[in-house]
């Protein structure tokens, strides 16, 4: 690879890794990018590094532009892992560089390196750096998506450089969202929005839409944002932008989910007539074997949906345990706006049920009672049950998806 121009003198110097499938236990299918920055002004300036492993690739598409000891500006937008370790390696070809960052993002850097042998700023929204022609414009952007983060505008290019925010973990050839939808298509690059938003950002919903309403005040006119992972958005970063303010506003799909695992499948032949009954009232449905699946798709399900019924067969008296670590794992993104219920088959004392809703009500969800267990494998009569407990969820997903359109 080389750097790739985004705008008259503002490159693409980052990384492509094709072959992560495990992103910190995060399943990343497509692969990812880590994106970084270069602009070739008076000053030249780097915004954010990559991940360790990546040092060399980025130093050597860094080199397609410029001479790294040239580097007067190393700007650090977020701390976490896939964006900084490379830190190190860059400093060393140009030592003397400043580098800019929020104060909690110094506060987590020293707990990894030793900061005293570099020059550092620590910047506050509002503040800005005059580089030559332009002047780069820092937005703290706490949680989004750790306390450091932070985004920088490229003023007179107009160029949102947005970290993690509006990011996708997809390793292609292609570097802009124009050239994505060539080569896949449209629909393609929204499910992988949706996938990193649901699976990574989904806690941090208000946060966003107070964070997009401060930008909007700041008047910033964006033509292109800049992720520092997957595809840039230059065609349509308005299209992005909507998806962003539509998921942070609970929108979802008139659709219900049903996510379920199964030992000796009484659980998962329950699914059976429930589809029907789900699809027979209009509702969309999408079904996932839990343990057949990576968790991050079935989150992004969970998130694409308005309703989900969980099925769990009883084990020991709980819950199955890829269920309870799904739900372990639901409860850690704080979904909201969700009406949710459970299902499933028992051999003798029952008790996944029960269990099921007690984690939906600590995690505040709207919830669908009761729910249905079925004493070891359904028959015709316990078939028809599950048809009826379908159709009943159904109905009231659709009213309860009222409020949100
Ligand atoms: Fe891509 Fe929060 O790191």
């Amino acid at each position: 690879m080389k750097a790739v121009e985004i705008k008259n003198g503002v490159y693409w110097v980052g990384a492509i890794d094709w072959a992560i499938r495990d992103f910190h236990g995060y399943e990343t299918p497509r692969g990812t990018t880590y994106n970084n920055y270069l602009i070739m002004d008076d000053e030249i300036t780097l915004l954010d590094t990559v991940k360790y492993d990546f040092s060399d690739s980025t130093i050597k598409n860094i080199r397609t532009v410029a001479d790294p000891a040239k580097i007067k500006h190393v700007v650090i937008n977020h701390i976490e892992n896939d964006h900084v370790t490379s830190i190190d390696k860059i400093m060393e070809l140009t030592p003397h560089a400043t580098i800019y960052i929020t104060e909690k993002g110094k506060k987590g850097l020293e707990r990894f390196f030793d900061l005293s042998k570099w020059s550092i700023r620590v910047v506050k929204t509002g503040d800005t750096l005059t580089i030559g022609k332009r002047t780069l414009l820092f937005i703290e952007t706490p949680m989004l998506h750790w306390p450091d983060s932070m985004m920088t505008y490229i003023k007179e290019d107009k160029i949102l450089i947005s970290q993690d925010a509006f990011g996708q973990h997809i390793a292609s050839a292609v570097r802009f969202d124009d050239e994505f939808v060539t080569c896949a298509s449209m629909a393609a690059l929204e499910d992988a929005v949706i996938d990193y938003y649901a699976n990574i950002l989904m806690p941090f919903g208000q946060l966003i839409k107070t964070k997009l309403a401060e930008v909007q005040k700041l008047g910033l006119e964006i033509e292109i944002i800049a992720p520092d992972h997957g595809i840039i958005w230059r065609k349509n970063p308005g299209k992005v932008l909507k998806m962003y303010l539509d998921m942070a506003n609970g929108k979802a799909r008139q659709c219900a989910s049903i996510i379920y695992d199964t030992m000796w499948h009484s659980t998962e032949q329950m699914t059976s007539p429930m589809i029907q009954g789900v699809k027979d009232e209009g509702v969309e449905c999408c079904v996932i074997k839990l343990r057949a699946t990576p968790m991050s798709v079935a989150i992004k399900e969970f998130w694409h949906s308005r309703g989900c019924l969980i099925g769990t067969p009883t084990l020991n008296n709980i819950m199955y345990p890829t269920i309870a670590e799904f739900l372990t794992h639901l409860r850690g993104l704080r979904p909201k706006n969700r009406i949710v219920g459970a299902f499933g088959s028992y051999g003798w004392g029952g008790g996944a049920v029960k269990e099921a809703y007690e984690e939906f009500k600590r995690m505040g969800l709207e919830t669908f009672e009761p729910g249905l267990q079925i004493l070891y494998r359904p028959s015709l009569e316990d078939e028809a049950k599950c048809y009826e407990f379908g159709r009943d969820f159904a109905r009231r997903l659709k009213e309860y998806h009222q409020q949100f359109e």
